[in-house]
């Protein structure tokens, strides 16, 4: 009933040309698969030379980020209409590169998932425990506070085309994937907060995808567990094979 979303974050990886190359890689095969929506996230720069490459394949172009004003003097930020402008249906928000690195905090994920949705952008909000705080038994505490602070005061219409994306932060770029019960019970648990703040048929429809690295070896398990609902690739989206075969996990 959920169809599933494979989204490959290229982080800050691959200029124009070396974009396009993958795209021409990828194109082909992925051709014909109709189970899974597929997404390719670049880097700002590179979204505007992406749309013609990706015209027929079934590929939607996300972002990394976004800015949450629309214009205005607010220097190096990119607006949700920028990004439409550049070709982009989806944005990767509150990432958990951004939040060590870059400041992002609850509130500002808030910001720019009600902007995303204003500006008709598909946001993909990140959410995820350090191992620090999955030692400390903290994970579902860090999961709910990050999921009600990012959602904040949207609707159940508002939130519909959310898509969640699970990321442990252990588990990203360092080959350590969370074990499918790992996996499933955060999902679970998810889909349970969800529940609570826009209503079971909400949480039935939601996509929650499991990101952290995710290979073409691990992720038919993963996609086995009745919670997880796609996924959210790192490294192995850089090759066009291995993204491909990600993509056909079910095959
Ligand atoms: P890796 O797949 O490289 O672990 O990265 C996961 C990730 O952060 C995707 O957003």
């Amino acid at each position: 009933m959920r169809k599933p979303v494979i989204a490959g974050n290229w982080k800050l990886f691959k200029t124009k040309n070396e974009a396009l190359a993958l795209i021409e890689e990828l194109a082909p095969l992925v051709s014909g698969v109709d189970n899974v929506e597929i997404v390719v996230a670049p880097v700002f720069t590179v979204l505007p030379t992406l749309p013609a490459a990706l015209a027929g394949t079934g590929i939607s172009l996300a972002a990394q980020d976004v800015f949450w004003e629309e214009e205005g003097a607010f220097t190096g930020e990119v607006s949700p209409r920028m990004l439409l402008d550049a070709g982009a249906s989806h944005v990767i928000i509150g990432h958990s590169e951004r939040r060590q690195y870059f400041g992002e905090t609850e509130e500002t994920v808030n910001k720019k998932v009600k902007a995303a949705l204003k500006g008709a952008l598909v946001p993909i909000v990140c959410i995820g425990e350090t191992l620090e705080a999955r030692e400390a038994g903290d994970t579902f505490k860090v999961l709910e506070r990050q999921l009600k602070g990012g959602l904040e005061g949207l609707t159940g219409t508002q939130f519909a085309p959310v898509i969640v994306a699970y990321e442990p932060v252990w588990a990203i770029g360092t080959g350590k994937v969370a074990s499918d019960d790992q996996a499933q019970e955060a999902h679970a648990f998810i889909r349970g907060v969800i529940a609570g703040l826009f209503g079971k048929s909400a949480a039935d429809k939601v996509r929650i995808l499991y990101g952290g690295s995710v290979k073409p070896e691990n992720v038919k398990g993963l996609m086995s567990r009745p919670d997880i609902d796609g996924a959210l690739v790192g490294g192995a989206s850089l090759k066009g094979a291995s993204f491909a075969s990600i993509v056909r996990y079910s095959e």
